[in-house]
């Protein structure tokens, strides 16, 4: 039996929704596994970004998630002595496209299938999220789109509302340099101000209007943020010049992506390639070395292949 899923990379916060707006975006990691009831030996490999660094086998966060999906579903016949696993990384690791979340996701779905799938989708997210810790880049990554996260904190259950599908390009700078989610969650304020919390609470309900009405002239007001990127700034050469530059190329709106280090821009079509020299211009004189992406929104989100 041999199960292969893809999983989108997702860019999560889109500005003032910490931890609750994320969406998935058309790069993508696949997982692979292949149960052999009498092996003598197997393999696990991993090609693409962390060929060389992530750690493979029983330390690796897909299998280890695997581990823990196969607890849920009380099943004990699978281990590493009876599965050759690989993965396929498209997505940079240094943070802000959910490329952990790839994981987590991809090995909650290739247990589950390897289990008859047992779990329905609702059930993967609610475990998913509890792997990860926040909603914002694995939701998207399971459901695709542009979503809404709402946790039900005393059933432990999370509420996905798909808003429509922009009409934009997302424009990422992913600068060479890592930035470790749990790090740069650390560096986020616990009491925030009550006039930090109202600035943010008008940009979430303007941002929602922006992507239903499809007004993306609102976005530039709407994507900023005082609860978040203030301070994971500081650990960010440039940022707000990165994102001025982009501004200034006639992007809608600029944001960090998830917790960083990577900058995003939502934009037309037709403005894409100049927001990203602009973007890349800036890192530039900084002597930041950085990889682009221009990319369109996923609408599938993980499927198996
Ligand atoms: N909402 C999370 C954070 C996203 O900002 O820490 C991490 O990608």
């Amino acid at each position: 039996m041999k199960i292969k899923v893809r999983v989108p990379s997702s860019t999560a916060n889109l500005g003032p929704g910490f931890d609750v707006f994320g969406a998935a975006l058309c790069l993508y990691n696949e997982f692979e596994a292949e149960y052999i009831s009498n092996a003598k030996k197997t393999t696990f490999t991993i090609k693409g970004e962390g060929k060389k660094s992530l750690d493979i086998g029983k330390k690796s966060l897909l299998w280890q998630t695997m581990q823990k999906t196969f607890k849920v579903l009380g099943e004990t016949k699978f281990s590493l002595n009876n599965l050759n696993i690989s993965i396929n990384n498209n997505i940079p690791l240094s943070g802000g496209l959910g490329s952990s979340s790839t994981a987590i996701v991809g090995g909650i779905i290739l247990a589950n299938a390897l289990c008859k799938n047992k779990l329905d989708k609702s059930q993967i997210a609610d475990l998913a999220v509890k792997i990860e810790g926040h909603p914002d880049n694995v939701i998207p990554a399971i459901f695709g789109g542009l979503c809404i996260c709402s946790r039900d904190e005393d059933e432990n259950h999370e509420m996905v509302i798909n808003l429509p599908i922009p009409k934009l390009k997302v424009v990422l700078c992913v600068p060479a340099f890592e930035l470790r989610t749990k790090h740069s969650r650390q560096i986020v304020p616990k009491i925030f101000a009550i006039n930090d919390v109202v600035f943010n609470m008008s940009r979430v309900a303007l941002l929602t209007a922006a992507f239903c009405c499809a007004d993306y002239s609102l976005l530039k007001q709407a994507m900023q943020d005082k609860l978040h990127q203030p301070y994971r700034g500081k650990v960010i050469p440039a940022m707000n010049e990165v994102f001025q530059a982009a501004l200034d190329a006639k992007a809608f709106g600029v944001f960090l992506s998830g917790s960083g280090p990577t900058l995003a821009a939502l934009c037309a079509d037709k403005n894409a390639v100049n927001v990203q020299k602009a973007m890349k211009n800036v890192w530039k004189k900084e002597n930041i070395s950085i990889k682009n992406y221009i990319l369109d929104f996923d609408i599938k989100g993980a499927i198996t292949i």
